[in-house]
């Protein structure tokens, strides 16, 4: 049971002070009576909430994807930088988070939530949930560090990386500097981890952009700094992949 005026803000009708407004005006039903009190309280399962003529659907979690730009801090707030929260402007709730983070100058998918437990599953190392990543990385990479990944990395951390799979795509060069392009799958979730494992193997990450996480792929159609909700199939796969 959550109060009348908390359940509108939820649902994105408004802000707490303007759904307030809309429940003095006598505007809101619930169950065929109208309210008029903000603290009335409402059974989110069983309720039904109407607002003028239309019926008002609560959801207990939403889910994002988000193509992060780079120049913004996974964070919910930030003094400084501005953060991928501020990006989701849409009515939202106000418990919204990033599932992880991602470097400030990395680009790609990142799922945004208020659902603490799917969260915390798919980031906790005991589910194994695999992220792709495209790395574009200086120097000629051999397969050699690829063996490397699969064994595991000593990164200056008390334990080697778990396994990892590096698929070298193309190797360049570019105003007289030699680059590689590869794909990356890690089950971690260290600190710089990608770019900590390669400058063990003595290349350097110059751009890095994650397009997976466990089941759910980078929507192609979405540009760096656009956003859209995770569809019904995609939030049971989560849930599939963290059971
Ligand atoms: N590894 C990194 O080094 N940075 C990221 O943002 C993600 C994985």
């Amino acid at each position: 049971m959550i109060r009348l005026d908390k359940y509108l803000a939820d649902t994105g009708l408004g802000t707490r002070s303007k759904v307030k407004q809309i429940i003095k005006k006598k505007m809101i039903k619930v169950n065929g009576v109208t309210v008029s009190d903000s603290d009335f309280k409402v059974d989110t399962e069983k309720d039904i909430v109407i607002c003028g003529e239309k019926t008002v659907k609560y959801n207990k979690y939403e889910y994002f994807m988000l193509n992060k730009p780079a120049g913004v801090v996974s964070a919910v707030t930030d003094n400084k930088d501005k953060t991928v929260i501020d990006i989701i402007n849409v009515p939202k709730r106000r418990d919204l988070f990033p599932v992880g983070r991602l470097d400030k100058d990395t680009e790609g998918l990142l799922i945004i939530t208020n659902d603490g437990m799917l969260a915390n599953r798919l980031l906790s190392p005991n589910h194994h949930v695999k992220k792709r990543y495209f790395a574009k990385v200086t120097g000629n990479v051999l397969g050699s560090v690829a063996e490397l990944f699969k064994e595991g990395v000593d990164i200056g951390d008390d334990k080697l990386t778990a396994p990892a799979e590096l698929e070298i795509l193309n190797t360049y060069d570019e105003n007289g500097t030699t680059y590689t392009d590869t794909e990356i799958v890690i089950t971690e979730g260290r600190y710089h981890q990608i770019k900590r494992m390669f400058l063990a193997a003595g290349h350097e990450v110059v751009y890095l952009k994650r397009l997976q996480m466990g089941p759910v792929f980078l929507d192609e159609s979405l540009k760096t700094g656009e956003f859209r909700t995770l569809t019904e199939e995609e939030t049971d796969k989560l849930y599939q992949c963290i059971k």
